[in-house]
């Protein structure tokens, strides 16, 4: 195991966690990891070159599905704080690294002629950027698209001809803006036909904040987000289901159009709220004992100011939890853990375990229930991360934050486990599977 602390992304995390308050636009992503140039060194990756040989190889174990299309992760939530995919745009094909990301909506990626796009942040080299006039076949949308709608849309009630300008803000102040264009997206559905759709998204031409990747693709609940706009050409189905791969080995798969296999998964309801996955929390549990948490505190408010409620978000990295219900939780699990609290690291609390013992054995499992009952177990490694202590990896901290109203399941949750989003029949699934062979 070798999942240090990355300071400076969780910095970062507890930055954006303390702008409670805001407009509900979570698109929480990748946060920073600025001037980690040591990571950039630890990092020295570049994407497969085999991108479409593994897609291929992928495809033949699922041969029997048709319709469906998968996309290989790459990235964990322990040191990179995030997971990418490669899309293919354009002709000839421009490949490109995209954050997949529940909590946005659109996919834009960076565009030419771009000067702020190319940053020194480049922790997943190398980067690219989309040249629209490389592809033949490219077209800037108008304002008169009928995708051109939207809260992020820019365009004058007398511009219909003109472009249609979008700017996409998030919430740890970063931004990207730019204007929608339509072209050629390249995938394999499953069967081994290689494909393209025309699809409609963001070219960005001013960046701000970090962005290590080429761009991000959303697969919020909107009709713009790219499985919506494939599902409607192709008239498949409006599922997907994502596999994290753990601090191993990282990795994963995204996989849409098509149902996974849902023997052994428990299911949720998901509320009927547009903007995001949101679910209904009825308890937390440490070992068997339930916490004495007011519900309350995990409901969705509907005319609220402030965000509330509860989130499934694989582009978040952590977990926020109501503040009372952090506290109360993190009290549980140190009157239960043989570890001794130590020194704080970057604003988190830490244990300290005596070497030759393991966080297996030494701090209790969570358990969440949702409503109708079905459970998520938890176990240590869903809510501490390992540190690194006067050189030494015996430092567990607790990695979940507090947050006034609202709660974010992210990545350290979600990993391990196959999480079915049934939007079709407005549910969300999951069960426990290695995501990294
Ligand atoms: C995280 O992912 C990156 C990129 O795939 C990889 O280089 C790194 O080794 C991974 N770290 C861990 C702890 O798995
Ligand atoms: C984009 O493509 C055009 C046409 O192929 C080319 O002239 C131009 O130099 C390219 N721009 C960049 C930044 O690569
Ligand atoms: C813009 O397009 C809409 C719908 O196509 C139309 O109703 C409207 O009159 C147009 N406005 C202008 C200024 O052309
Ligand atoms: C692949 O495409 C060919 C030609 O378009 C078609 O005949 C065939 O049925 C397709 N196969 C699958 C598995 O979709
Ligand atoms: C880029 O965006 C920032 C903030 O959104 C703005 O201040 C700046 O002027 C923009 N730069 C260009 C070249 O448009
Ligand atoms: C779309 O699929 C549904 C069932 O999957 C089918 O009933 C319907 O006829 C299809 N529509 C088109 C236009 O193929
Ligand atoms: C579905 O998964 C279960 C285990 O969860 C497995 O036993 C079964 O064979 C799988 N079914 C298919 C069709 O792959
Ligand atoms: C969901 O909410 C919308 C309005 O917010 C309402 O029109 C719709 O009927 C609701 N659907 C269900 C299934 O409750
Ligand atoms: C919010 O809705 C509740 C009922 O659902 C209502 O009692 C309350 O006054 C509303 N608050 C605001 C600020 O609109
Ligand atoms: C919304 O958040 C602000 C600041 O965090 C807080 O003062 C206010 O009481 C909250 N409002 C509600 C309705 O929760
Ligand atoms: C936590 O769960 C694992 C199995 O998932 C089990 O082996 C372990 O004993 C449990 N720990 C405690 C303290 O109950």
């Amino acid at each position: 195991m070798n999942s240090f602390l990355n300071l400076c992304f969780l910095l970062a995390l507890l930055l954006a966690a303390g702008e409670g308050a805001g407009i509900l636009k979570l698109q929480h992503r990748y946060s920073g990891l600025e001037g980690s140039s040591k990571q950039n060194e630890k990092l020295g990756l570049g994407m497969s070159k085999q991108h479409l040989q593994h897609l291929v190889e992928h495809n033949d174990r699922r041969g029997r599905f048709l319709q469906g299309i998968s996309f290989p992760l790459k990235g964990n939530y322990s040191d990179l704080g995030l997971y990418y995919t490669e899309i293919g745009l354009g002709n000839p094909v421009q490949k490109l690294k995209v954050i997949v990301d529940t909590g946005s909506d659109i996919l834009w990626v960076k565009c030419s002629p771009c000067r702020s796009c190319l940053s020194k942040q480049d922790i997943i080299p190398p980067l690219s950027i989309y040249n629209l006039s490389a592809s033949s076949t490219s077209s800037v949308s108008s304002c008169s698209d009928p995708l051109c709608t939207g809260e992020e849309v820019v365009c004058s009630r007398s511009g219909n001809n003109s472009a249609c300008a979008y700017v996409s803000s998030y919430q740890d102040k970063s931004a990207s803006v730019g204007a929608y264009v339509r072209d050629d997206m390249h995938y394999v559905l499953h069967g081994g036909n290689a494909t393209t759709s025309r699809i409609f998204f963001g070219c960005a031409t001013n960046i701000t904040g970090s962005w290590p990747v080429d761009g991000i693709m959303g697969f919020g609940l909107i009709s713009k987000t790219v499985p919506n706009q494939i599902a409607t050409q192709r008239n498949m189905s409006r599922v997907f289901s994502h596999c994290l791969g753990g601090e191993k080995h990282g990795g994963g798969i995204l996989e849409f159009g098509e149902a996974p296999n849902t023997t052994e998964m428990v299911f949720t309801p998901l509320l009927n709220v547009t903007t995001h996955y949101n679910v209904d929390l009825l308890s937390i549990s440490v070992n068997s004992k339930v916490l004495p948490i007011d519900p309350k505190e995990f409901s969705y408010v509907r005319n609220s100011t402030n965000n509330t409620g509860v989130i499934i978000d694989s582009g978040t990295t952590f977990v926020l939890l109501t503040t009372k219900a952090n506290r109360m939780l993190f009290q549980e699990i140190k009157s239960l853990t043989t570890a001794k609290l130590g020194p704080k690291l970057e604003g988190l609390e830490c244990f300290y375990l005596k070497s030759g013992l393991t966080m297996e054995t030494s701090f209790p499992n969570v358990t969440l229930t949702f409503s109708g009952g079905s459970t998520m177990k938890l176990k240590p490694d869903n809510y501490l991360v390992m540190a690194e202590y006067k050189k030494k990896r015996n430092g567990y901290c607790y990695a979940w934050s507090s947050a006034d109203g609202l709660t974010i399941f992210g990545e350290i949750v979600l990993k391990d486990k196959l999480v079915f989003y049934d939007v079709e029949n407005r549910r969300i699934g999951w069960k426990g599977q290695n995501c990294s062979s």
